[in-house]
């Protein structure tokens, strides 16, 4: 995900390159702003508002760029679910109210972004509304009342029944939405803080992405953890695990987190053990900081090991303490020598 690294900002937050549109994604998004223009050339051209290519002709070109259309839609629905990539417009009420306060009023005074875009989460909660509203109704509207259309010719069609006219009066109040759509879309991309950057990505796939300096430092922490050779843990109040590294891992003889995650602490120690490792957490969940205690553990091959341990408490945004954490390192062979 991550490319190159950082460079420094003013605002104590930093660039990353980040890659967000997949290869189909970028694709299925050009051809269809292309086929959705041209629709609204040929319909227009349809409708009577202007001569370009004439009646015939339009006509025409705008059936085969309506298959091709509803091809390109029915291969987009396929990809949406065998990438999951579809809980991207799952709509969110989260921030929607400050994004929508940020579009009305924030933005004409350079207030921040309220929400940040990345791979997980590329679409702001008003871009999310917007652009299911597109998909869900909008665009099968505009599809089924052109079907409907085309397929008039035909004798005792349901069309007929109903009346040409309801169908192309539908279909052309669509095509005033869409035209609606695009405007608003690409008046937001302006409202971007680097619009040619925003286009670039949707050719390209990556973009540059802000990170706070606080979650850059938790993800470097992160990784600092990661690839560290002392065991990392963290537990919740009533002791169960919420997180052990790789190397804690391997101490304890655990193939994988999920072996282990969800568990109380007492499956680490056996006997007497238990009790000293109760102890201890119960000072770090009073407060206090431990610091390279021996102790023994139970891996979970029934084995033992000796290891030292830190423990220390970890706090909510309340400052409230939440549970305890800390490294272990490995000194079974200096017991065993
Ligand atoms: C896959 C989707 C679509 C299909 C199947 C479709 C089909 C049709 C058909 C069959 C006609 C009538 C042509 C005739 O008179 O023989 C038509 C007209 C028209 N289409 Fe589409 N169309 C689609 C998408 C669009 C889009 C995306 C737009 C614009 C954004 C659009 C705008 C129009 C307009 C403005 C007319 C003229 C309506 C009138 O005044 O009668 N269409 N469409």
């Amino acid at each position: 995900m991550e490319q190159a690294h950082t460079n420094n900002t003013a605002h104590s937050s930093f660039f990353r390159r980040e890659y967000i549109y997949k290869g189909f994604e970028r694709f299925w998004h050009w051809t269809q702003a292309l086929l959705i223009v041209f629709l609204m050339i040929t319909g227009f051209e349809i409708h009577g508002s202007f001569s370009l290519l004439g009646y015939e002709e339009a006509v025409l070109f705008h059936d085969i760029a309506a298959w091709a259309l509803i091809i390109l839609i029915i291969f987009t629905i396929f990809w949406h679910f065998a990438t999951g990539e579809w809980k991207q417009y799952i709509p969110s009420a989260k921030f929607l109210k400050e994004q929508f306060k940020y579009y009305i009023s924030g933005i004409f005074k350079g207030a921040p972004h309220p929400t940040k875009k990345t791979s997980y989460n590329k679409f702001n909660p008003l871009q999310r509304l917007t652009y299911l509203g597109l998909k869900l109704f909008i665009m099968p509207a505009q599809i089924i009342t052109g079907i409907l259309y085309m397929f008039y010719m035909y004798p005792k069609s349901i069309v007929q029944i109903g009346g040409l006219e309801l169908v192309a009066v539908t279909h052309t109040l669509l095509a005033f939405m869409l035209i609606t759509f695009l405007i608003v879309h690409l008046y937001l991309l302006t409202t971007n803080e680097h619009p040619s950057e925003s286009v670039k990505a949707m050719i390209t796939g990556w973009e540059e992405i802000e990170v706070e300096q606080e979650q850059l430092h938790k993800e470097h922490m992160r990784d600092a953890i990661d690839k560290s050779a002392a065991g990392y843990y963290r537990l919740d109040k009533n002791g169960i695990f919420i997180d052990v590294n790789k190397s804690w891992l391997s101490m304890y003889k655990y193939e994988k987190n999920e072996d282990i995650i969800g568990k109380h602490f007492s499956v680490s120690r056996s006997g007497e053990h238990v009790e000293i490792l109760n102890s201890l957490i119960k000072r770090a969940l009073n407060g206090e900081h431990i610091k390279g205690t021996k102790v023994q553990r139970q891996c979970a091959d029934g084995s033992v090991g000796f290891h030292t341990l830190s423990m220390n408490p970890t706090y909510d945004e309340k400052n409230e303490i939440v549970g305890a954490e800390g490294f272990i390192l490995d000194i079974t062979n200096e017991k065993n020598t």
